[in-house]
């Protein structure tokens, strides 16, 4: 199966192209095309993802990756070809509220044959809604024009399915030899969740954040520690400074002393360690909650008045740690809760170095047997290669929606 996929949940514009071959439980997805563009720079200006700024940039940016990740699969032929006007019509309705989309896309699909491929598969959720609309309303406009179905998949079921894979050479991934249950941490910029897959593709959400999600909470510390956007990343390169300049002395009981919303200064061995709160460690369920420590840390820079980049390195390192704990606290109970036998990390969080080497050493140590599966750095981020691979599981299926009843959902929800 050859299948086109299509990413704008949130700041990357990004199309795939993958070959697909085998069955549910042992598949494999060559890339023959891959095009990706990140509007990284341009929202870093804003400190943070402007909705109208996402859509704007998605719009202008679909048709020429397109083109490219068409050319890279050499499924690119240029020739006249004329759309029939009742195709035509259809698409300008659905283009409409996606301005500088329909030029673009008219003098495109006018001028290249209709490739050889057996479905589209295009994020329908969750993410930004505008930015979301623009994926879906493309994905439409080339299923009518091309007259291929589409598949809506959810980018949440991306992040998982992608952390399963294993490389096979350079530009093929697998997906085999699965043991269920499988347990999901499901980290990234909007979520923090614990998902179940007791059933193959069957989902069951058991636990989430109550307030702010993981990646959320980096962003929002890095902006307090006067890093540029995205933050998650240089929190976690000051973490690892601090980390390589000196080992901690905090101890567990120092924990305990201090209250979910405040942190405090220790002066251990002659040496300060700022201390953070671990909210909900002990609580018993398996929710998150990351709005505490993240204003624990704004209470510690606000007291202090001014922060050394010393400070800024052990604050960091201090929320890095504190965030991993209780990441791997609720995980553990939550694999030994449900038996599962495979721990899938996915989400752009899941590219923090320390967590992944928290994680490889919670499993070594204390869940025997269990397959712990974190992408590879490439697949982490947002991509249309994860939308792929979780769309060939859709079409496999015969799962593709109506292009009348496919709609964007900013909320969708896994389970
Ligand atoms: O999955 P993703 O690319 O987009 C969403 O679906 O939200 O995740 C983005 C989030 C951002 O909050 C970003 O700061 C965080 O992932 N992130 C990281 C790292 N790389 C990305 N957080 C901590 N450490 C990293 N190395
Ligand atoms: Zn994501």
């Amino acid at each position: 199966m050859k299948l086109l996929s299509i990413e704008t949940s949130c700041d990357e514009t990004a199309v795939s192209l993958l070959a697909c071959e085998g069955d549910e439980q042992d598949a494999t997805f060559t890339v023959i095309g891959n095009a990706l563009l990140s509007q990284i720079d341009i929202h870093r200006e804003f400190g943070g993802v402007f909705p109208a700024v996402a859509k704007r940039e998605h719009a202008k940016n679909l048709v020429p990756l397109l083109a490219a990740a068409l050319e890279e699969a050499e499924l690119m032929h240029e020739s006249a070809q004329p759309l029939d006007p009742e195709k035509h019509e259809r698409i300008a309705l659905i283009l409409e509220r996606e301005p500088g989309l329909a030029d673009a896309f008219f003098a495109f699909i006018e001028s290249v044959e209709r490739p050889a491929l057996d479905a589209i598969a295009v994020t329908h959720g969750p993410g930004l809604a505008p930015a979301l609309w623009v994926g879906v309303n493309f994905a439409k406009a080339l299923s009518i024009a091309w007259d291929i179905p589409v598949a809506g998949v959810n980018h949440m079921e991306g992040h998982i399915l992608s952390s399963l894979v294993t490389s096979e050479g350079e530009r093929t991934y697998a997906i085999r030899n699965i043991e269920l249950p499988l347990l999901a941490l499901l980290i990234s910029g909007g979520h923090t969740e614990l998902v179940l897959m007791k059933e193959w593709l069957s989902y069951e959400k058991i636990g989430q954040t109550r307030d702010d999600a993981v990646g959320e909470a980096f962003d929002k510390v890095a902006r307090m520690l006067d890093l540029p956007y995205p933050g998650g990343p240089e929190v976690g390169k000051l973490a690892a400074r601090a980390r390589s300049n000196s080992s901690r002395s905090v101890l567990d009981e120092d924990f305990n002393q201090v209250l979910p919303h405040q942190g405090r200064t220790l002066v251990r061995n002659g040496q300060q360690e700022i201390i953070l709160p671990r909210p909900m460690i002990n609580s018993n369920d398996l929710d998150f909650s990351f709005s505490g420590l993240k204003t624990a840390v704004l209470y510690l820079i606000k007291e202090r008045g001014e922060v050394s980049q010393i400070e800024k390195e052990q604050l960091a390192r201090a929320f890095e740690d504190a965030a991993a704990d209780v990441l791997l606290k609720k995980t553990g109970t939550a694999l030994q809760e449900t038996g599962s036998r495979t721990l899938a990390i996915g989400g752009g969080v899941s590219a923090n170095e320390h967590l992944r080497e928290e994680f490889k050493k919670a499993i070594a140590e204390n869940h025997e047997g269990v397959r712990l599966c974190i992408p590879s750095i490439e697949l982490t981020g947002d991509n249309a290669i994860m939308i792929g691979i979780a769309g060939f599981y859709r079409a496999s299926r015969g799962d593709f929606i109506p292009l009348d009843t496919l709609i964007a959902d900013g909320n969708l929800s896994l389970a």
